[in-house]
């Protein structure tokens, strides 16, 4: 059975979907796997280390991809229109497509994989639960954003992180604050604290005041009813009223003015991200301050913020980088193809030596968009035409975690565990 690794030809994608180290292990498997040359050079990761690894390296992606029955990728394959490569056409009736797919912004792309017959699995819609973390990469590329937003913050402010006491007098920490403390917001805290700043954070989801606390940051609270129903089932952030937005405002404003670098993960399933910086807000703060908007790329969480630049406004750099995973290339695809090779050892079969899709195994409910030429996923059900059979259909909206304690004792189902504390050490958007 042969499966395909392409190079990523999305602008800023310099990660690679399998590494030497997976290749080795989905060819112990049985596979016959094929990596189009250069694939992972941006990665560091050497064509001769894939040929050791047992890959056969392919010259270009259409040879690569010929025949093949599964095809990884990090970034949805680029189809008619998108550049010189239509990696989508190269694959054959009944291929599985493994790959972050942005569902929510890639009608055209869903469309596609059902009219062309593939099994487009979205890696973004596997569900929070815990048989499924290890192929979370939400999770595993989230947490090395956050870490790697504080080092572009640190590269563009001018002054030191820790207190320093000198001869010639103290240097005062930097403050820093987080706005977001989902697993990226977790990891931007831990990295901000460990470098010595003094660091706050907010997030609308009160079951985070626990975990901010746990990690020495403050948390900054808004008083509000609303604020104990700001969590969906599946653990996502819910978008807020007017009125709690306003709330939010006044409280952060304050914070925001006297802070020195500010980090914004806030994001909501499907939907923009909210803005939660404001013009004004940044013109409130200080000369030389820095503000890092991970959420740049569904809209953004901060006014004027600009995919892919440093936006610099009366004297506040405003950091729009898209894919800062991409950044930590190397250990960002390492991640990412164990990712993938978890979900692997979940459908191969290895005694009869093939694929076997369960449908009915949640982790698969939530993340095949499209099967058997028809969109099966009830999310993105308006897509297709073709009505899917009952029992392929899926249950839930949004990727889902598992219910929290409370949730649990409040729905009885006894069967279902706990969900797991998001420390940066458990813990793992945009890939
Ligand atoms: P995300 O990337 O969707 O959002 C980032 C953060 O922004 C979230 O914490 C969210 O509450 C926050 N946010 C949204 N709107 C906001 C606003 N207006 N103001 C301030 N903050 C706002 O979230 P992420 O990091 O993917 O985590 C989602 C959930 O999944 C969390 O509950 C997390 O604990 C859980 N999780 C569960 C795992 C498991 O295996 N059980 C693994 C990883 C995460």
């Amino acid at each position: 059975m042969k499966i395909t690794v392409l190079k990523e030809r999305r602008q800023n994608e310099t990660r690679v979907a399998a590494t030497p180290e997976t290749v080795k292990k989905m060819t112990a498997l049985g596979f016959d796997v094929h990596v189009e040359k250069g694939a992972g050079l941006a990665a560091s990761f050497t064509d001769e280390a894939y040929k050791q690894a047992g890959a056969t390296l392919d010259a270009t992606s259409e040879a690569a991809s010929k025949d093949t029955d599964i095809l990884l990728k990090v970034r949805h394959p680029l189809m008619k229109g998108d550049g010189n490569v239509d990696e989508l056409s190269a694959l054959k009736k009944g291929a599985l497509l493994i790959s972050a797919l942005s569902p929510f912004t890639n009608d055209a792309g869903i469309k596609a994989y059902a009219k062309n017959g593939i099994t487009a699995v979205s890696l973004e819609m596997i569900p929070r639960i815990t048989r499924a973390q290890s192929m979370d990469i939400l999770s595993s590329q989230a947490n090395l954003g956050g870490y790697r937003a504080i080092v572009e913050a640190i590269y563009c402010y001018g002054a030191s992180f820790p207190m320093m006491m000198t001869a010639a007098g103290t240097v005062p920490p930097a403050k820093v604050l987080i706005l977001g403390a989902g697993v990226a917001g977790l990891q931007a805290i831990a990295t901000a604290k460990r470098l010595g700043a003094v660091v706050s954070a907010f997030d609308v989801r009160p079951a985070v005041k626990e975990q901010v606390e746990s990690l020495g940051a403050k948390f900054v609270e808004v008083e509000s009813d609303e604020a104990q129903d700001a969590e969906t089932a599946g653990g996502y952030a819910k978008e807020m009223s007017a009125d709690y937005k306003k709330r939010q405002a006044e409280k952060i404003a304050a914070t925001v003015a006297a802070s020195d670098i500010i980090v914004t993960t806030a994001l909501i399933p499907g939907k923009p991200a909210p803005k939660l910086i404001s013009a004004a807000m940044v013109k409130s703060m200080k000369t030389g301050s820095v503000i890092v908007d991970m959420a740049v790329e569904a809209g953004g969480n901060v006014e004027g913020s600009q995919p892919e630049k440093i936006v610099e406004t009366n004297g506040v750099k405003i950091i729009g980088y898209g894919n800062l995973p991409g950044r930590l290339a190397s250990e960002a695809a390492t991640l990412y193809a164990r990712n993938i090779y978890n979900l692997l050892v979940l459908l191969w079969d290895k005694d009869a030596k093939k694929l076997t899709i369960n449908l009915d195994d949640d982790i698969l409910k939530g993340s095949i968009l499209t099967h058997g030429g028809a969109v099966i996923h009830p999310n993105f059900k308006h897509l297709g035409s073709a009505a899917a059979p009952k029992k392929e259909a899926a249950k839930k909206a949004v990727p889902q975690k598992e219910p929290a304690k409370k949730e649990i004792a409040k729905k009885v189902a006894p069967k279902k565990e706990p969900a797991k504390k998001a420390t940066p050490k458990n813990t793992k958007k945009k890939v």
